[in-house]
């Protein structure tokens, strides 16, 4: 693969704080009196996270455990970013490293980060025929794939309730222009075993997003085209399936393809969610910019895109620190690609079907001074996802808080874009740093996760 060794020189950008602008306001006089006319107030996210969030898509990063002790790296992290997949710490080979003796101390650790700071969390990967450990290379047929359906279970299970999507099968098809299944000792164990994979992750953990996971099906190819063909396959047997991930390593030699948008926009038309899962690009300076702008507009410009991440923080994070591939240099200062993906996260036009962000401009001014909170629910036997949608008053909000009523044996398992205070009874969820400000009507979504009967009272919204 082939790298620049040129080291972005970063583009340390001035931060002016949240930018909030009145998109038109205009007073006209008539012979009778004054027209006042409509002033909408619009506004732009100023890091990564809270600009994805007003197109409604979450924008993550890969997170190594062992950086978490970097200021540097956290201090970005915490800042930027809404979502973290754990670059290897959930892998086969990290969680079983002995057959049916689980380790999640690293995984745990950014689950944890994640909670702490309101941020959701990417699973990956699940069943992969890379990073196995030693003992599942070395099995085969009926027990590999026994193994398998457990390792699904089991990790699944341990993370119930906290996983946005998880990458149930990564990279499950060659290279080239076969269109085949690549193969792995689990192609081996059968061609199902790729859906079984999948039944096994909804039993363990039904609210998580479901997600095929793979790279150099970008644009249409030969091998985009099978994963396109077993989706389709996936939606019409009803193997539950819920999104596409697309790993998107670009470099010199595989850059963004003219048709990623197309691409993606014919894996949505299936019914399903597609993620940029793995972003970098390899180069620097205005050429890198561009692509990076590329992408984060045809992930808009695609409604059910429903978020990006990118494959680290800083270049020297990098998988591929050589090409430095990311939106951050060395030193954690912000390149030109950081400017062009947030300038085109502000600039999207399109919210998703499946999460609006925005509501329609008010004909009046909303009503109130505080803040308003709606609940809506999807539902499944023994647990929901609840997404509360907080709408700000006249003044608009420095910071908000909703509460929310649970029914007697129902418990808040996980929460995203918020924080929560208790996770029974009566539970309040404050603003995380990145959403609190809200200028007048403007909304902003969170979620959680929970057991046992969902609430049913709209919840309460108190702002400050
Ligand atoms: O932690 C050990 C260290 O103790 C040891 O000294 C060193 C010696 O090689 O290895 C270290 O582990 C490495 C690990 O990354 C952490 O840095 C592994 O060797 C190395 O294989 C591993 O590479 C990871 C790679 O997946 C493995 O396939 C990369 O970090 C990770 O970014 C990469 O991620 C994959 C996605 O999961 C799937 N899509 C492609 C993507 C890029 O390859």
């Amino acid at each position: 693969m082939s790298s620049s060794a040129l080291h972005d020189r970063g583009n340390a950008r001035v931060r002016t704080g949240r930018r909030a602008a009145l998109v038109s306001a205009a007073v006209g006089t008539v012979a009778a009196g004054m027209v006042l006319a409509l002033a909408t107030a619009a506004s732009a996210g100023t890091t990564l996270a809270t600009a994805a969030a007003e197109k409604g898509r979450y924008f993550g990063t890969a997170v190594a455990a062992n950086k978490l002790s970097d200021s540097t790296y956290v201090g970005i992290l915490n800042r930027e970013f809404d979502m973290v997949t754990p670059e290897n710490e959930m892998k086969w080979d990290a969680t079983e490293p002995s057959q049916g003796q689980f380790n999640y101390t690293n995984a745990d650790r950014i689950v944890g980060h994640a909670q702490t700071n309101g941020m959701r969390v990417r699973g990956h990967a699940l069943a992969w025929h890379s990073q196995q450990p030693g003992w599942a290379q070395n099995l085969s047929g009926s027990a590999l794939r026994s193994a398998m359906v457990n390792h699904v279970t089991q990790v699944a299970t341990h993370y119930r309730g906290k996983i946005h999507s998880w990458d149930v099968v990564n990279e499950a098809f060659a290279d080239g222009g076969s269109g085949a299944r690549r193969d792995s000792n689990l192609q081996r164990t059968g061609n199902d075993w790729i859906e079984v994979a999948f039944r096994t992750a909804r039993t363990a953990d039904p609210g998580a997003k479901l997600c095929y996971n793979d790279y150099n099906t970008d644009g249409q190819n030969a091998k985009s085209n099978a994963v396109y063909a077993m989706v389709s396959d996936f939606k019409a047997r009803g193997v539950p399936i819920d999104c596409v991930g697309f790993q998107s390593h670009f470099n010199s030699a595989s850059p963004v393809p003219a048709d990623y948008q197309a691409n993606l926009q014919r894996f949505a038309n299936l019914g399903l969610d597609v993620q940029i899962t793995e972003l970098d690009i390899e180069g620097s300076g205005t050429a890198q910019a561009n692509s990076f702008a590329n992408v984060t507009k045809a992930c808009l410009a695609v409604s059910r895109c429903t978020g990006i991440s990118v494959w680290g923080i800083r270049d020297t994070d990098s998988w591929r620190a050589s090409g430095t591939p990311l939106l951050f240099d060395g030193n954690g200062n912000k390149k030109a690609a950081y400017t062009a993906t947030l300038d085109a996260l502000n600039g999207g036009t399109t919210p998703p079907t499946s999460a609006p962000s925005t509501t329609a401009p008010p004909t009046t001014p909303p009503p109130g001074t505080g803040c308003t909170a709606s609940l809506s629910l999807q539902t499944w036997t023994g647990g929901f996802v609840a997404t509360v949608r907080v709408t700000a008053g006249s003044a608009g909000t420095n910071g908000w808080a909703a509460t929310v009523t649970l029914p007697a044996g129902t418990a808040v398992t996980n929460a995203w874009n918020a924080q929560n205070s208790g996770s029974t009874g009566t539970v309040r969820f404050g603003n995380v740093a990145y959403n609190g400000q809200l200028t007048a009507g403007q909304s902003t979504e969170f979620g959680f996760q929970g057991t046992g009967t969902p609430p049913s009272d709209t919840p309460s919204c108190t702002a400050s």
